[in-house]
């Protein structure tokens, strides 16, 4: 829409000029200076008209008016067309509206205050021009006002518009931009919560596999190697049943695992569950292992009870693997708002702070306690061990009961 209104400008000069000299010429006036003169005006317009145009195309804001550049050279450059028409409107009083451009340019060009005062001199010499060439009349002072005025009002108008309109873009061009802004945010997050859950599930995973499946191959392991140092084939036999059973419990628990659902142990209760795998292990390794409870400890959301019983099969296989222990108990016992459990061997012990600093790969085993702790951690828990060189070991974690909901990492 601008660009039509600035070519509709040109063209009003263009047609005022071609009028006017049209009508001088008609009237007599000599047509060398009224040509030079009417080319003068319509060069120095040519020059920087295009100059005009962007200003008002692309109006800076408001209180830029005073310090912009391009307002000062604009500024100059109508002064010079202003010159140019004094000179036509001296060869003849018909070229005297070509004012009417100049009315319109000053007020894309000025502050208000320039266009005023430039606008009234403007006025000042179209008045007195058409009253000495065609007589003084209300109509003579009256007329050329009210076109001023209107070209001023009507120019001032144009520019708050196009100035709207070019905050109204930039608004939109900011909205825009934002809401790309906004879009890679989420891209990112949703990209930081996928990682959060891959991370999550490896987490889970190789605890999971540690706490069974590990645990499950090193008694099959320590039942075969049994099976081969004896010769009695009734022994055999029993060591070959229990390879089947130990074998079958651990596929059972690799597809949980995977699966990622609750460990098969725990489908009726946790006591239940620690009950049967001390029963179990009792059996393969012929150690003593005793549980009890002590107070209310059932009813615990799945998370907390997962979380204790991983605790209780770590332990235990740290007993088959490290303690020469002849005897084990495992406690469950109500403690508050919390539930613990305590495994207590009269193995060899060892010294929690040594092997705590060894901080072997998971490859290389040293894993077990440290990542019961980090579970139990998570939960709102905490794991402690004691022990020394012949003094046994006890293996204390507890867990607030409150922790209902958990990430899917602890299972
Ligand atoms: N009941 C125990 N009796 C004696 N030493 C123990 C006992 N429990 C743990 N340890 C010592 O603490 C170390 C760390 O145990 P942890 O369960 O973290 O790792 P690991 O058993 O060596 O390997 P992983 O469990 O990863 O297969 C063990 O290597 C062992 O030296
Ligand atoms: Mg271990």
């Amino acid at each position: 829409m601008v660009r039509r209104l600035v070519l509709v400008q040109h063209l009003l000069l263009v047609v005022l000029v071609v009028v006017g000299v049209a009508r001088a010429l008609a009237t007599g006036t000599a047509p060398l200076p009224l040509l030079i003169a009417s080319a003068a005006l319509l060069l120095w317009y040519a020059v920087g008209a295009r100059a005009a145009s962007v200003r008002l195309r692309e109006p800076g804001p408001r209180s830029s008016g005073r310090t912009d550049g391009g307002l000062r050279a604009g500024g100059w450059w109508l002064l010079g067309l202003v010159a140019c028409w004094l000179v036509a409107t001296a060869v003849s009083p018909d070229l005297v509206w070509v004012a009417f451009s100049v009315w319109l340019l000053a007020g894309h060009l000025l502050p208000l205050r320039g266009a005023v005062v430039l606008g009234l001199l403007v006025l000042v010499v179209v008045v007195a021009r058409g009253g000495h060439a065609e007589g003084w009349s209300t109509a003579a002072v009256v007329g050329p006002s009210v076109g001023a005025l209107f070209a001023l009002a009507l120019s001032r108008g144009l520019q708050a518009l196009v100035r709207d309109n070019a905050e109204r873009r930039r608004l939109i061009a900011s909205l825009v931009a934002a809401q790309e802004e906004a879009e890679e945010l989420h891209a990112e997050l949703a990209q930081a919560q996928r990682e959060a859950g891959v991370l999550a599930e490896r987490t889970r995973l190789s605890r999971d596999i540690h706490d069974t499946l590990a645990q499950g191959f090193s008694s099959i392991l320590l039942l075969a190697r049994a099976g081969t140092a004896t010769d009695d084939p009734v022994g055999q036999r029993r060591l070959l049943d229990q390879i089947g059973a130990s074998a079958a419990d651990h596929l059972d628990e690799a597809r949980r695992v995977v699966g990622a659902l609750a460990p098969a142990p725990l489908e009726s209760g946790l006591t239940d569950a620690v009950r049967r795998i001390a029963g179990r292990f009792e059996d393969e390794t012929g150690v003593e292992a005793q549980v009890r409870v002590d107070g209310d400890v059932g009813g615990l959301p799945p998370p907390l009870e997962v979380a204790l019983l991983r605790t209780a099969q770590t332990a235990l296989a740290n007993v088959r693997q490290h303690a020469s222990a002849h005897r084990v108990v495992l406690t469950l016992a109500e403690a508050g708002d919390s539930v613990r459990l305590d495994v207590v061997d009269d193995g060899r012990g060892f010294v929690p702070e040594e092997a705590g600093a060894r901080r072997e790969t998971p490859s290389r085993g040293g894993y077990g306690l440290r990542a019961a702790r980090e579970r139990l951690r998570e939960l709102g828990g905490d794991l402690e061990v004691e022990s020394g060189p012949g003094r046994g070991t006890a293996v204390s974690a507890h867990v607030p009961r409150g922790t209902g909901r958990a990430p899917r990492g602890s299972w």
